[in-house]
């Protein structure tokens, strides 16, 4: 089958790779009728997250027809059966999972003991990513392994478009889950850096959850365009201050919630020193992450209020405020998020037309054109947000 498979830094091909089998009962293959390109997956195209090998096949977005039922799977899935595949590879069964908290899935990560190493305790497998998470092959093909698939899949009803249910398995639970962590208040302004994809559907679901305010920042006049069409108040860091300007729009106080959808790669300007003191460790191996994020929301947040980061974070960080943090009381909720904890209830919502997560698309393309659309996402080449790809 043809996939788009890493081969290093900014080397990502269009390959002819074997196709996948059935290998353990719980398993299914999927045929990707549709899959996307990810923030996250920007981070490994630029080799930021460790672990990554030549030969891995890219993808945690996708969706498509079950062509192929393991034993064990059976009873959930059947051939024809259309699934949107969640990013988090879930067992549904260890107390992790029981609780809801599906990033962490105590028994998917088939590297658990490299990932007990780096990160203390091991968290669930996940497609298409590092061997830190397992180092599952992902979907961005023609063809997935899905594994404990008889868990791992939402089900969607024929008649919808890929396009308005393909965000169920990552980005749109992840700006929900970046919303609701924040406990949003009706008295609440919500600040959103970074209107990327994961920016954008934390927006709408600030709205949705009933925020009296959201400001969004970014640079990009099509993403903050974008932010406003959703409903936000647009700050564009290139040319105001962003804390002046938060401290503006709520009467001085700081917005109560913050949320981080920007991540270890925040842009580097002179204008942000800190981002350049970051740009140089991070040049010499003694810093993995830019964190001019988080530095910039514990500085501006109300005292007692909350921090929600989705932004997806690699290793170690420097400069981090912690007198501004602890003094300030404020609280800081992270995560890979909990796909399968959420999207009942969303896609429900969409089957409502309360929200069309489609709306966020700006190129569709074949697998082939894949390599080349990494470049012009990454570089925001042709007022690229979000690209879908078609095997
Ligand atoms: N937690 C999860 O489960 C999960 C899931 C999906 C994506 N993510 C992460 O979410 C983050 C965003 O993903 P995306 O797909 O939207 O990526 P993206 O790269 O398209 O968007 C990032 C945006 O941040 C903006 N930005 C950069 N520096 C900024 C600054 N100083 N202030 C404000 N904005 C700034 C960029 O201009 C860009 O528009 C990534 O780190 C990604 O890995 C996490
Ligand atoms: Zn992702
Ligand atoms: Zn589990």
């Amino acid at each position: 089958m043809r996939a788009l498979v890493w081969h290093g830094k900014e080397d990502i091909r269009c390959d002819t790779v074997t196709d996948p089998e059935i290998e353990q009962p719980r398993d299914a293959i999927v045929k990707v009728t549709s899959c996307a390109i990810c923030g996250s997956d920007l981070h490994l195209f630029h080799n930021f997250i460790p672990a990554m090998l030549p030969g891995d096949v890219m993808g945690h977005e996708m969706m498509g027809e079950v062509v192929e039922v393991g034993s064990e799977a059976r009873g959930k899935l059947k051939k024809g059966d259309r699934v949107v595949v969640p990013f988090t590879i879930i067992c549904g069964e260890c107390d992790q999972c029981k609780r809801g908290n599906f990033s962490v899935c105590q028994r998917s990560n088939r590297k658990k003991d490299l990932a007990d190493k780096v990160f203390g305790h091991a968290t669930a497998g996940l497609f298409g990513y590092t061997h830190l998470t397992g180092g599952y092959p992902g979907g961005q093909a023609e063809y997935l392994r899905v594994p404990f698939a008889d868990a791992t899949h939402i089900k969607v009803p024929d008649g919808i478009p890929d396009e308005k249910v393909l965000f169920l398995g990552d980005i749109f639970p992840t700006g929900w889950q970046a919303a609701v962590q924040c406990d949003i208040q009706p008295t609440d302004t919500v600040a959103i850096w970074g209107c990327g994809p994961v920016g954008q559907m934390a927006i709408r679901s600030a709205v949705l959850l009933g925020a009296k305010q959201v400001i969004a920042i970014d640079h990009l006049p099509e993403r903050l365009e974008m932010a406003e069409a959703g409903g936000a108040i647009t700050i564009n860091f290139d040319e105001e201050s962003v804390v002046e300007r938060l401290n503006e729009l709520t009467g001085g106080e700081g917005p109560e919630k913050c949320i981080d959808a920007v991540g270890m790669e925040a842009h580097v300007s002179p204008s942000m020193p800190d981002t350049v003191y970051d740009r140089a460790k991070q040049m010499l191996g003694a810093e993995s992450d830019r964190p001019h994020i988080l530095r910039e929301m514990i500085y501006v947040c109300r005292p007692a209020g909350v921090i929600s980061i989705p932004g997806v974070y690699g290793g170690l960080v420097d400069k981090i405020p912690m007198g501004q943090l602890m003094n300030k009381g404020l609280t800081i909720r992270a995560g890979q998020t909990h796909v399968n904890r959420w999207t009942d209830d969303l896609l429900h919502r969409i089957e409502e037309g309360q929200i069309d997560p489609s709306f966020v698309i700006t190129h569709t393309v074949g697998l082939d054109k894949g390599p080349e659309m990494y470049k012009v996402f990454r570089d925001k080449q042709d007022s690229c947000i979000k690209v879908v790809l078609k095997p």
